[in-house]
C-alpha cells in the first residue's frame, strides 16, 4: 500500500496543488471564459467577501485517496460521476455503464414503482446499484442514492413520520430536532439509503409559498439552530461520531434566498441586497456548513435575475472560496435547464458557476453526451471538470461509501422492525405534543376532561394524508388512503381512546353538513372537537395569492357556530402548512390549536386535549402535558397583509413571532375582526 502511493506521487502531485488551490485556479480560468458565463450578470455578483466569512471546519482528509481515484479516472467515467438521474430511468446495469456518481428517488417513487417495497426491496436495489457501479469495467466508484426523507423516510411505506418543519420550528427544541435526525438515519439505514435530501433550512418570509412548511421558522437564527441540530442528528458530531455507520449524509437546502422570493414564488426572485441575502438567508448556510454538511442543493429560485443554478457568484465566490465549503453542489430537479441559454441536456453554464452534480432524473444520457462534447471543446474547462468530481468523491470518501461495504451489510439494512419502531413513534409522538400551539383557550376550556360525551367532526380527523401533508408516500401527499401508512395513528383514534378508556363517549361525523340533532340534552354532545385545515400539496401547487383560509368554504364554521349556539363548547385543531388567516374561525371556537402537519403520529393530539386522570380527591387536574410550542410564524391579522416576520418595521401581526398559550400561561383572545 505505502509503496503504490510512494509510486504514484509524482502523478498525484500536480492534482494535489488544484485540490488545494482548486477553486483560485478556476475562478482564474473562469474570468478567461466569463463572457460565456455567469459573470456577465454582474447585477447579482456577490461582491462583498466579509459578508460570506469562512465557516467550512477543519475536516479528516480524504485527499490521498481521493487523487488517487481521481487520477485513474477516464474523461467518460469523470462526466458520469457528476450526473445523477432517477431510479425509474436508470438500471443499475446503465448507472454502470454510464458510471453515474448518484441515483435518487423523487417523491412518490419506490422501487419497482411499488408503493408496499419492504425494507429488504428497498435494500436490495440499493445493493444492484451498488453491486453494479463496483463490479463494471473501468473505475470502480460506488454510487450514491439520495432521497427526500424530509419529515421521517417519507417514501417508505410503514416508517415514522415526524411532524414537517414547521412544526419542529415551533418546538424550539434543538436537542428533539437532532434526535429525530438520528432515528431519520435509522430508518434510511434499514432501506439501504445512507442520504438524505433535508434539511430544508429556507428561512420562510412569506407564507404564500407552498414551500412554508418546509422550513423551521422565518427568524434566521431559529433556523440556524435547527437546521444544524438536524444536520448533526443525521450525520453525527464532528470530532465524536460524524458521518459513523449509523449516520446519513444530510443535504442543506436549497440554497439560497428560497424562502424569500417576491410574493412567496416557488422558483421565483429573490429581490434581497446582498447584505439582506447573507443576514438572513445564509444564516442556516453558515451554521449548517459548520455543523459538517457535505452536500448543498442548488435552488431553482434566482437571486436579482439571475438563477441560482447559474451563479458563479453564489456557488463558486459565496459558497465555496469564501465559506470554504469543500463538499459538493447538488442540483435540483432539471434545476439547470432554466438557466439562460440552457436546456435539460445542455448547461455548460451551470457547470461552469460551480454546480456539481447535475439531477437530471429522465434525460440524464443527452446530457451526458452534450457535456462531455463541451468538456472536449474547452467550453467546459477540464480543471473545471476535475473539482467537481473531486468534490464528489471526496463526500464520498468521508462518508465511508469507498470503504467496500455493500449497501445490505449494514447491520440495519433489511430490518422491517426499524421502520416505524414504536421507539421512533414515541420520538414523533412528543415532537408533535411540543410542536403545538394553543393559540386559544377562553374561558380555560382545555384541557377537557375525557370522561365526557365527545364530539369530533371533519374528515381531517380520521385521515393520515390531512395530518401529514406533502411528501408523505407521494410527492403532493395526495392519492394516499390510511392503509398507505400501516402503524399511523388519526387524531381520532387517540381522542377516542383517550375518551372510552375514562368511560365517556366519543363519536365522529366526518362531514360537518351532517350535524346532529342538538335539542335533546341527554344526546347532546358536551364538547365538539372540529377538526379542518389545508389539503396536503407541495412545492408550486401549494403556492396562494394571499392568506385567506378556503373563503370558498364555511360549512365547518356553520357547525361550530350552530354548536355553540346551542351551548356545546368547540374545540377547533387546525392542520395547515402555514399560518393562514382564520379570524372566522378564531371567533367561532372556544380554544384553537394550531397543529401544523404533526405526521404520523396523530394521537400526540389527546396527550394534550384531556385532563390527566381524575386524583384519588376526585379533583381534575391540568394536563399531565402542558402545551410548550410557540410560534415560530407570525401569524396574519389579514389575508392580504405584507408578510409579517419578526424584527421587520411595521410589525402587527394577529400573533406575534413566540406566541403560544399554556395552561401554566393562560390568556383569552378577545372578538377579532372578520
Ligand atoms: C425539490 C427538491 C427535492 C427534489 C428531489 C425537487 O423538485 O425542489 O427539494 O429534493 O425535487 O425530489
Ligand atoms: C417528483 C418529485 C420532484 C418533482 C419536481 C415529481 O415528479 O416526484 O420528487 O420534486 O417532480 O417537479
Amino acid at each position: 500500500m505505502a509503496s503504490s502511493c510512494a509510486g504514484t506521487s509524482s502523478r498525484v502531485r500536480v492534482p494535489r496543488i488544484l485540490a488545494r488551490h482548486g477553486s483560485h485556479f478556476a475562478l482564474a480560468l473562469f474570468v478567461w471564459f466569463a463572457p460565456l458565463g455567469a459573470l456577465a450578470q454582474t447585477e447579482s455578483s456577490v461582491a462583498r467577501a466579509a459578508l460570506w466569512p469562512r465557516v467550512a471546519p477543519a475536516l479528516p482528509s480524504q485527499e490521498a485517496r481521493v487523487e488517487a481515484l481521481l487520477a485513474r479516472m477516464t474523461l467518460k467515467e469523470k462526466i458520469g460521476q457528476i450526473i445523477m438521474a432517477e431510479i425509474q430511468h436508470v438500471s443499475p446495469r446503465e448507472a454502470s455503464r454510464y458510471h453515474l456518481g448518484g441515483v435518487l428517488n423523487g417523491g412518490g417513487s419506490y422501487p419497482g414503482l411499488k408503493r408496499s417495497a419492504t425494507a429488504d426491496e428497498w435494500s436490495a436495489l440499493a445493493d444492484a446499484y451498488y453491486n453494479a457501479s463496483t463490479t463494471g469495467r473501468g473505475t470502480k466508484i460506488p454510487v450514491l442514492w439520495g432521497t427526500d426523507a424530509v419529515h421521517g423516510h417519507n417514501n417508505v411505506r410503514g416508517a415514522t413520520l415526524f411532524p414537517h418543519n414547521i412544526g419542529l420550528g415551533a418546538t424550539r427544541n434543538a436537542e428533539l430536532v437532532r434526535e429525530i435526525g438520528r432515528v431519520t438515519a435509522r430508518e434510511l439505514l434499514a432501506t439501504g439509503l445512507a442520504w438524505t435530501f433535508a434539511p430544508t433550512i429556507a428561512v420562510v418570509r412569506d407564507d404564500r409559498w407552498g414551500r412554508s412548511y418546509e422550513g423551521y421558522s422565518e427568524s434566521p437564527e431559529l433556523v440556524a439552530e435547527l437546521g444544524a441540530a438536524m444536520v448533526e442528528g443525521l450525520q453525527g458530531r464532528i470530532g465524536e461520531n460524524w458521518l459513523a455507520r449509523d449516520r446519513v449524509l444530510a443535504t442543506v437546502k436549497h440554497f439560497i434566498g428560497d424562502g424569500g422570493t417576491k410574493d412567496g414564488d416557488d422558483q421565483g426572485d429573490n429581490l434581497a441586497s446582498e447584505e439582506e441575502l447573507a443576514r438572513i438567508h445564509g444564516a442556516s448556510y453558515r451554521s449548517t456548513l459548520a455543523a459538517g454538511a457535505q452536500v448543498v442543493m442548488a435552488s431553482f429560485n434566482s437571486w436579482r435575475g439571475q438563477k441560482a443554478h447559474g451563479s458563479y457568484g453564489l456557488l463558486s465566490v459565496a459558497l465555496k472560496q469564501q465559506m470554504g465549503f469543500d463538499g459538493f453542489v447538488l442540483g435540483d430537479w432539471n434545476g439547470h435547464e432554466q438557466v439562460p441559454g440552457c436546456s435539460v441536456s445542455s448547461c455548460a453554464t451551470s457547470l461552469n458557476a460551480g454546480l456539481d452534480m447535475f439531477m437530471v432524473p429522465e434525460d440524464w444520457k443527452a446530457l451526458y453526451r452534450t457535456t462531455l462534447a463541451q468538456v472536449r471543446v474547452g467550453e467546459v474547462p477540464m480543471a473545471r471538470l476535475d473539482d467537481a468530481v473531486r468534490r464528489i468523491l471526496r463526500v464520498k470518501a468521508r462518508a465511508g461509501l469507498l470503504d467496500g461495504r455493500r449497501p445490505s451489510e449494514h447491520p440495519m439494512a433489511g430490518d422491517a422492525s426499524v421502520l416505524g419502531h414504536p421507539e421512533h413513534r414515541a420520538l414523533a409522538r412528543r415532537a408533535a405534543r411540543e410542536s403545538l400551539v394553543l393559540l386559544k383557550n377562553n374561558a380555560g376550556l382545555l384541557p377537557l376532561s375525557p370522561a365526557r360525551r365527545v364530539l369530533v367532526m371533519g374528515e381531517a380527523a380520521n385521515e393520515i394524508a390531512r395530518q401529514s401533508g406533502g411528501w408523505s408516500v407521494t410527492w403532493q401527499g395526495t392519492e394516499v388512503v390510511n392503509a398507505d401508512f400501516p402503524g399511523a395513528t388519526t387524531i381520532y383514534q387517540g381522542i377516542a381512546e383517550r375518551v372510552t378508556a375514562a368511560g365517556g363517549v366519543a363519536s365522529h361525523i366526518a362531514d360537518f353538513a351532517e350535524l346532529p340533532a342538538l335539542k335533546a340534552p341527554a344526546a347532546r354532545p358536551e364538547v365538539a372537537i372540529l377538526i379542518f385545515g389545508e389539503t396536503p400539496y407541495a412545492e408550486f401547487e401549494g403556492d396562494l395569492p394571499d392568506l385567506d383560509f378556503e373563503p370558498e368554504n364555511d360549512t365547518h364554521l356553520h357547525a361550530a357556530r350552530r354548536l355553540r349556539a346551542a351551548g356545546v363548547p368547540v374545540v377547533s385543531i387546525f392542520l395547515s402548512g402555514r399560518p393562514l388567516f382564520i379570524n372566522p374561525e378564531l371567533n367561532a371556537s372556544d380554544a384553537l390549536i394550531a397543529a401544523w402537519l404533526p405526521g404520523s403520529e396523530g394521537a400526540a393530539l389527546a396527550d394534550l386535549l384531556f385532563a390527566a386522570p381524575a386524583a384519588a380527591d376526585g379533583a381534575e387536574h391540568a394536563g399531565h402535558y402542558d402545551f410548550s410550542g410557540r410560534l415560530a410564524f407570525s401569524w396574519p391579522a389579514a389575508p392580504d397583509q405584507a408578510p409579517q416576520n419578526v424584527s421587520q418595521p411595521g410589525y402587527t401581526p394577529l400573533f406575534p413571532f413566540g406566541y403560544g398559550l399554556s395552561y401554566a400561561e393562560p390568556g383569552e383572545v378577545p372578538l377579532l375582526p372578520e
